[in-house]
């Protein structure tokens, strides 16, 4: 019989529900969860333009039938109180990972009404579902019960040259999206402080790594520097992110929903702060070497206007996460950056596949040209 190593860490919680699971974090997640837990798993998604299922889809075939009948899915949107009520009464959960959010920055400068929906009233749906639930648990199953929020080092805003943020940095978000994260956070915490809800939150930094759609730097600057376009660094490139591989904040969110403290609110960060100059010259040095052209990939950087609003630097500082649960990244940015640019390398046509899908084929979005509400 499969020995499930993560079974131990869960400890008897064995109905998972994850929002947002048609995601690049949440299907890490999931991938994890399927492979190395003997748990039921749930995606609550509602299959939006950057969702796919396939990275699942793939692990299931490699496991076989009974990763297959212990995986199922919920299509529907957070927005909609009604069905996400009758989901968590499917689900049943002993723990929920909530990552499902509009996530892109520039995004949420053209359209913020989709970030307000899906963010915060999204959020506040699914508090008001499990609050229903979770007062009606037995004893056993209310004590276990945890809701793990998964937000950003972007809801504290940015960093001048110096110092960190930790926890007990103050929020002042900047964009759109952080401010709907930030008070997605604030829910998340009111609904513990109120109602006694069992949550934990994190706040993790820039994630990169296989099946992310390619509309943030690393994968879009891979698929356009492939396609032999413009590689857009936005203003003097020189704003700092600190890269966590995709990995790395699946294993640290296994251990803050499982370990952490009630109530607490964790940082994750990947020990990878480097300039978005950098970041992408080290693409184009690990593409010269790869998948090697007549002329340097350097040739197609392009220098753009500048982000609106565009958060300067943002630096982790993970000693809680470290001391308390004993989380460390295990990969470090140069090596998970040559995986991922291989892995972009070798699945073009799943990035050509989610852009016919969506209708956005790379081109620059978030200089504020659509004004429209609702759109
Ligand atoms: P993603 O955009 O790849 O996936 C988000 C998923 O949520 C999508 O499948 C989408 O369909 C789903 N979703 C959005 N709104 C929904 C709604 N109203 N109802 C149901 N499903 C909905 O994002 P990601 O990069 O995987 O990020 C996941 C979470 O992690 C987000 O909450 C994000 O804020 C947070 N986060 C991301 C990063 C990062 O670098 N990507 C870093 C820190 C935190
Ligand atoms: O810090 C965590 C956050 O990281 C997450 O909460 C967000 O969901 C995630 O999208 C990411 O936000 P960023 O705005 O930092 O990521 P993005 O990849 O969009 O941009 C990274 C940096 O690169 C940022 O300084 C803007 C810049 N950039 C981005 C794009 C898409 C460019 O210079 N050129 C580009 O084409």
């Amino acid at each position: 019989m499969k020995v499930h190593i993560l079974d131990q860490i869960l400890n008897n919680r064995k109905r998972i529900l994850v929002t947002g699971g048609a995601g690049f974090i949440g299907g890490a997640l999931i991938r994890k969860l399927l492979s190395d837990s003997s748990a039921k798993i749930f995606n609550l998604d509602k299959f939006g333009y950057a969702s796919n299922q396939d990275s699942i889809n793939k692990k299931i075939n490699l496991l076989g039938q009974s990763a297959l009948e212990r995986y199922k899915v919920l299509k529907l949107n957070l927005a909609n109180f009604d069905q996400v009520n009758q989901a968590i009464k499917i689900a049943k959960p002993d723990l929920i990972f909530h990552l499902a959010a509009e996530s892109h920055v520039d995004r949420s400068i053209d359209s913020p009404y989709e970030f307000i929906s899906s963010n915060i009233l999204g959020t506040f749906n699914l508090l008001e579902s499990v609050r229903t639930f979770w007062n009606e648990l037995p004893l056993k199953r209310k004590e276990i019960f945890r809701f793990h929020h998964i937000s950003t080092d972007e809801v504290y805003g940015t960093l001048g040259n110096e110092g960190k943020f930790s926890e007990l940095s103050t929020y002042r978000p900047n964009s759109p999206y952080s401010a709907t994260k930030a008070s997605s956070d604030h829910l998340v915490n009111a609904w513990h402080q109120t109602y006694g809800i069992p949550t934990v939150i994190t706040n993790c930094s820039n994630n990169f790594g296989p099946w992310q759609y390619p509309e943030k730097l690393i994968p879009l600057a891979i698929f356009n520097a492939l396609h032999e376009k413009k590689i857009r660094i936005y203003g003097d490139g020189q704003n700092v992110r600190d890269w966590l591989y995709v990995e790395d904040h699946v294993d640290g969110l296994l251990i803050a929903a499982n370990k952490g403290k009630v109530g607490k609110s964790y940082c994750i960060g990947g020990f990878g702060e480097t300039t978005n100059k950098d970041v992408v010259l080290k693409i184009c040095k690990l593409l010269n070497k790869l998948s090697p052209n007549k002329t340097d990939y350097e040739t197609q950087i392009e220098y753009v206007e500048d982000r609106p609003g565009h958060d300067k630097r943002y630096a982790i500082d993970s000693d809680l996460i470290q001391k308390e649960l004993g989380w460390i990244p295990n990969n470090s940015f140069e090596e998970s950056l040559e995986i991922t640019v291989k892995w972009y390398i070798e699945n073009q046509d799943w990035c050509e596949k989610l852009f016919l899908k969506s209708g956005y084929f790379g081109e620059r979005v978030g200089l504020k040209n659509n004004q429209n509400y609702k759109n």
